[in-house]
């Protein structure tokens, strides 16, 4: 395939785009249009090593900034994409500048979701999705400093494994009655509980926030129970949106996410979509869904860029996530959501366990917690559904595979 290819947003997912096209020798120019200042960088870093100046910047690049300098390729940073024009097969910026494309490739990602309450806007209250949020943070992030974090998900507690390491003073603020309710099961949620609070986090569930008080800085955050927690500076993560809104003008569609096909292709058959801005089939799993996870990103990546090639490839992959918080590695293979039994393989006292999720007796997914052969093995086995020995599973001793049908 030699045609024009523009790729509107410049995250994970795109720089992979380049990256696959590369190795598949697409010999047509390829554009990329970014609206950060960067080249395409990982996120995950953002939480865990980068924010605790661990890590330095050099290494968040997917790939370095000499890659891009190819004849073929092009890239705009701080340009944002406004307009789509489906017929003319044409996109343009912010600046009025117009790109024609063959195929257009949307990895728009997606967005934090803002809460809008009284004091949201005061200076000292943080999102973190980029770069230059974990830079605003940094400029605080001092020991002894109050943080008080909203949202006990994957973004607020990893952030505050960090800051209770940099000797921060950790209140961790969750209006569900357990953390990261929205990925594990109540057994993981009560593990991870424990240890934030042996570690010093002040961690209130069941709790709503009302406000955010301070003159031009925030200084407390009002409970909706009226109390207040006195703070230096607030971290938000209350989960994404997907950035879909430039799709949807153009008239493609949208569904809680780009609707896209097995290909990656939109509904539109110039178009393709990738990452987290999108709503895809996954035919192991037997549904659609929208995934926030970079193995995601990458391998819709290689999906589209495959099909932009002339190649006839389907995406088809058991979704698998990671957190780090403390020594702790969480990872996560398959959907938990539906299962009907939830197994614990090992003692969570001795900080190396996992939980597998069941339904019907079929392997859906697992949680394992410092338990990478559980998480390993499980992988293949939630991809074909296999059937397990119930009852077998809790002895840890056994692998996993050895209990699969
Ligand atoms: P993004 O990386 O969000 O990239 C989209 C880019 O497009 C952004 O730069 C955006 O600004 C830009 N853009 C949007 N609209 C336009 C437009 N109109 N014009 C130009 N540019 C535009 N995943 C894991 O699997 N494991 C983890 O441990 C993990 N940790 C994370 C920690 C943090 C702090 C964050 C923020 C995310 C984490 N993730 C993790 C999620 C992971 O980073 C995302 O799933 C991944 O980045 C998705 O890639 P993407 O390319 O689809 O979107
Ligand atoms: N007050 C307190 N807690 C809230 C509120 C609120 N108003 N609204 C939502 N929450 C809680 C949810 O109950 C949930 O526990 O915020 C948490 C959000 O968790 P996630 O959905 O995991 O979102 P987040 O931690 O922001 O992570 C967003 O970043 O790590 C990446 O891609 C990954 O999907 C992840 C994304």
């Amino acid at each position: 395939m030699s045609g024009n290819i523009v790729i509107v947003g410049a995250g994970h997912a795109a720089g992979q785009v380049v990256a696959s096209l590369r190795q598949k020798n697409h010999s047509g120019k390829v554009t990329l249009l970014g609206d950060e200042a960067h080249y395409p960088y990982q996120r995950p870093p953002l939480s865990k090593k980068f924010l605790a100046g661990e890590m330095p910047a050099a290494r968040l690049y997917f790939k370095p900034p000499e890659f891009y300098d190819h004849p073929n390729v092009t890239v705009h940073q701080n340009t944002t994409a406004t307009r789509i024009d489906l017929n003319k097969r044409l996109v343009t910026d912010d600046s009025g500048n117009d790109y024609k494309y063959e195929k257009l490739v949307m990895a728009t990602g997606a967005s934090v979701r803002k809460l809008s309450i009284p004091g949201a806007t005061l200076a000292g209250v943080h999102y973190l999705r980029k770069i230059t949020d974990v830079e605003a943070m940094q400029a605080q992030m001092r020991a002894g400093a109050k943080l008080t974090i909203v949202g006990a998900g994957y973004i607020g507690l990893e952030v505050a494994a960090v800051a209770q390491k940099l000797g921060l003073q950790v209140t961790v603020v969750e209006m569900a009655d357990r953390v990261m309710s929205r990925v594990v099961s109540p057994a993981v949620s009560a593990f991870y509980e424990s240890e934030h609070r042996k570690q010093g986090v002040n961690l209130m569930l069941s709790t709503g926030i009302a406000s955010f008080s301070g003159d031009t800085s925030v200084q407390a955050v009002e409970l909706e129970n009226g109390d207040s927690v006195i703070s230096d500076m607030v971290l938000i993560g209350i989960g994404v949106i997907p950035n879909i809104a430039l799709a949807e003008s153009a008239g493609l569609i949208v569904d809680n996410g780009i609707q896209v096909n097995e290909r990656c292709l939109t509904s539109d058959d110039n178009v393709y979509a990738i990452g987290d801005c999108t709503n895809h089939p996954n035919e192991l799993l037997g549904r659609r869904l929208r995934l926030e996870s970079v193995h995601n990103a990458l391998e819709q990546a290689k999906t589209a860029a495959a099909n932009i090639c002339g190649e006839q490839l389907n995406y088809a992959q058991v979704p698998w996530f990671w957190s780090d918080q403390y020594d702790l590695k969480l990872q996560i293979a398959g959907i938990s959501s539906g299962y009907d039994n939830a197994v614990l393989r090992g003692d969570p006292a001795r900080r190396s366990f996992s939980c597998v999720y069941t339904k019907s007796g079929r392997i859906v997914a697992v949680d394992a917690i410092n338990a990478p052969k559980d998480f390993m093995q499980s992988k293949s086995l939630i991809g074909r559904g296999a059937l397990l020995d119930m009852g077998l599973l809790a002895d840890v001793e056994i692998p996993l595979k050895e209990l699969a049908d």
